[in-house]
């Protein structure tokens, strides 16, 4: 899996290489306080694989410049505010196997940390009068609000369908992936077709990273860097639960439904949950959902002149249903 990290960043080492540094002057404040939280959010820093996607895109359509750089910044900065939110909302004290922000400093101080890395990202478009990109990242910032919102409106209710987690995840996760690659494209061309085509690309692409994301809550790891039937205890449903609860006899509908509404905290409940979701096929289901939006993603690849940067982006496809964090 190293390996191919590797063999994706080829194209892309130089600027992936410069980028730590801009990314960290992006987040830059006169203020002690989010001075210290920002070098703390550098050295924790994820899979970078957004910032992978801006680069790779561009490349597609000519040289990685500064502009690029701008969008890679400005992604990454929304995904670090979005994560810092989420953990606030979602009450989760681990992040990339460190603490989180609101373990170490409390949710004020995640709160505003978040919507002071949502405002640089805001800023960061504005200063360099880049308004193609503001406009991307606004509408991106919007849907993942809406997206966040909408899981928690719906996701907790036991009768859910699959078109309402489709819609929540293509809201929370998959507009942030479409808005990498299109701010790639737009960072080398103006050609609206491009970055629509694009664009799809990345809204499948980011569907099939959220269905993996949220095959992860079934599978024991250490390296995932979070504990196992989290979402389940949290009462979110998620595909491979939707689609074995839709397809159970009533009795075992029942029961379960029950374990989630009322016994979602008891360990050995949330063990025989998952045990049963394995059982049923819950998992090979939502794996194949998820090569589905894969096979997609690679049909619009298979549209753009062959070169290193269209390579990467394949193996990145491939990366994202098969990486083990
Ligand atoms: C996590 O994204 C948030 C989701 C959309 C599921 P990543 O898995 O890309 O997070 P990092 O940046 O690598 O930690
Ligand atoms: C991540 O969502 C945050 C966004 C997509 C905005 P989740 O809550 O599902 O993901 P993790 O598991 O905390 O990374
Ligand atoms: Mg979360
Ligand atoms: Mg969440």
């Amino acid at each position: 899996m190293a390996h191919i990290v590797e063999e994706i960043k080829m194209p892309i080492n130089a600027e992936m290489k410069l980028f730590e540094q801009k990314f960290y002057e992006s987040m830059q404040s006169n203020v002690p306080l989010l001075d210290k939280v920002t070098r703390f959010i550098v050295t924790t820093k994820g899979k970078q694989m957004r910032p992978m996607f801006v680069f790779l895109c561009a490349k597609l359509f000519g040289e990685v410049n500064e502009k690029t750089f701008r969008g890679a910044s400005m992604i990454e900065l929304i995904h670090t505010a979005t994560l810092v939110h989420d953990d606030v909302v979602d009450e989760s004290f681990k992040r990339r196997n460190f603490f989180s922000i609101n373990a170490l400093w409390k949710n004020k101080i995640a709160v505003l940390v978040g919507d002071y890395l949502l405002s640089k990202a805001v800023l960061l478009s504005t200063d360099y009068k880049d308004y193609d990109l503001l406009s991307v990242i606004s509408t991106t910032i919007r849907e993942m609000s809406e997206g966040e919102l909408l899981q928690l409106e719906k996701a907790r209710k036991l009768d859910i369908t699959e078109d309402v987690y489709f819609e929540i995840i293509r809201q929370k996760t998959a507009t942030l992936i479409a808005a990498c690659c299109e701010v790639g494209v737009l960072s080398n061309t103006d050609d609206e077709t491009m970055a629509a085509k694009m664009r799809e690309f990345g809204t499948l692409t980011g569907m099939a990273f959220q269905i993996k994301d949220d095959l992860f809550d079934f599978l024991t790891s250490n390296i995932i860097g979070k504990p196992v039937g989290i979402d389940i205890k949290e009462q979110k449903m998620t595909l491979p639960l939707i689609y074995t609860l839709r397809t159970a006899n009533a009795d075992d509908r029942k029961y379960y439904f029950n374990t989630i509404k009322r016994f979602n905290n008891d360990t050995k409940r949330v063990k025989e949950l998952i045990e049963f979701v394995k059982k049923s096929g819950g998992l090979s289901y939502a794996i194949g959902v998820m090569k589905d939006y894969q096979q997609r993603a690679k049909n619009i690849l298979q549209e753009l002149p062959a070169g290193e940067a269209r390579h990467s982006l394949e193996l990145m496809l491939d990366y994202v249903i098969e990486r083990k964090y």
